[in-house]
């Protein structure tokens, strides 16, 4: 701002000419008419209204007028900054009344459309799972049988030829229904029912239902007492498989084997039987399943891990086994005529891998979020 000085002639000073202001403020009120959105007035209004706009400095030039010109020059930039102010105000509510009418009908909501108030829920993969592995045996003519979860001791135990004192009986691993029999006192006999630990009582239940020959593959829930983790749950699902004919063979378990992970996982993908111990089997295996995604070439080459068997090139997948004749015998299936195998899957640990599902707990916690991408199969 210029000093002030009584013997300043107005006619020099640029800023607050009457040309200027009048050039100035028509600028301004052109281009507040060409705003055509609320973002662009906000920019005109900085531009025409802010501290370096050119009105704004020719007010700030009227202290350096010589006091007779100051109230001329001020009614003149007064009123120019007037229409500019209102020029603002008016193009500000004509922009906003559009904004309005236009998001009235853009953002417009259809109240009349039907809305679908409860979503559709999905499938459990673990049903779905179930599902897939009993029709590869339904296709082989196998049935497809039930237990109850709630089971006795004899059929989960004794009839599979589990001795009185097997440490899996233990209260470590099983559920015991209202108390373990503990040979003492009133609960001397206990209830003598347990929660199913595995799958097997029904391979004991449908010997003695239907006698032999039989085929049928079962699959259920089962319970052990561990603690819930990425890979623990203390309710878990298995698919159990029994076998009982004439001249059965392990053979006969190992091609069976082999034509499910067929099924399952793809062409060429084979079984391999690693010595075990079931008591209810004889000869027992664990069942691995060669890894279907890298075939094996993972192993030994750092470069190419897979990260589905750890680069082990197989996957601990279950048990099986001859049917022991001693659970022939207990289930009234006469052991010279007829032999038999069996195994047993986990599901969870079958859809884990399957699917590269990395935590057992989003199986169990029923969020539909983790079920919906499963899709679904009929
Ligand atoms: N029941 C066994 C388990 O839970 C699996 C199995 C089933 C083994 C049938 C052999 C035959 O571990």
């Amino acid at each position: 701002m210029s000093a002030p000085n009584k013997s300043y002639d107005p006619v020099e000073v640029e800023a607050v000419k009457p040309d200027e202001v009048a050039r100035h403020r028509a600028d301004a009120l052109a281009a507040i008419a060409a705003a055509t959105s609320l973002d662009e007035l906000h920019q005109v209004k900085i531009a025409v209204t802010g501290d370096r706009a050119p009105l704004a400095l020719a007010n700030r030039e009227i202290g350096a007028l010589p006091p007779a010109a100051r109230a001329e020059a001020g009614k003149r930039i007064g009123e120019a900054r007037g229409a500019v102010k209102t020029a603002l105000a008016e193009r500000q509510e004509a922009l906003e009344a559009d904004r309005d009418a236009r998001v009235l009908v853009e953002e417009a909501v259809d109240v009349t459309l039907p809305w679908d108030r409860a979503p559709r829920g999905a499938r459990h993969p673990l049903t779905t799972i179930q599902e897939r592995i009993a029709d590869i045996f339904v296709a082989m003519g196998y049935q497809v049988v039930d237990g109850p979860e709630v089971e006795a001791e004899w059929y989960n135990f004794d009839a599979l030829n589990f001795p009185p004192d097997h440490p899996v009986r233990d209260l470590q691993d099983t559920f015991f229904v209202a108390g373990k029999s503990t040979g003492e006192g009133q609960d001397a006999a206990g209830s003598g029912m347990v929660l199913r630990t595995h799958t097997s009582p029904v391979q004991a239940r449908t010997l003695l239902e239907q006698g032999a020959p039989v085929y049928a593959v079962s699959p259920g829930r089962t319970y052990r007492t561990d603690e819930l983790d990425a890979t623990h749950t203390p309710v878990f699902s298995q698919i159990e498989g029994l076998a009982v004919d004439e001249g059965l063979t392990m053979g006969d378990l190992k091609g069976t084997l082999d034509h499910w992970a067929n099924a399952m996982f793809g062409d060429g993908v084979v079984t391999r039987l690693r010595p075990h111990f079931f008591p209810f089997t004889e000869p027992s295996a664990e069942v691995d399943l060669q890894c279907f995604v890298c075939k094996g070439a993972s192993v030994g080459d750092p470069d190419n891990p897979c990260r589905t068997c750890g680069s082990e090139g197989w996957i601990e997948w279950g048990g099986c086994g001859m049917v022991n004749p001693r659970v022939l015998v207990a289930c009234g299936v006469d052991p010279e005529r007829y032999s038999g195998f069996a195994f047993g899957m986990g599901l969870e640990r079958s859809l884990m891998f399957l699917n590269n599902v990395q935590d057992m707990r989003d199986m169990i916690e029923g969020d539909v979020r983790f079920t919906l991408p499963f899709g679904m199969e009929i």
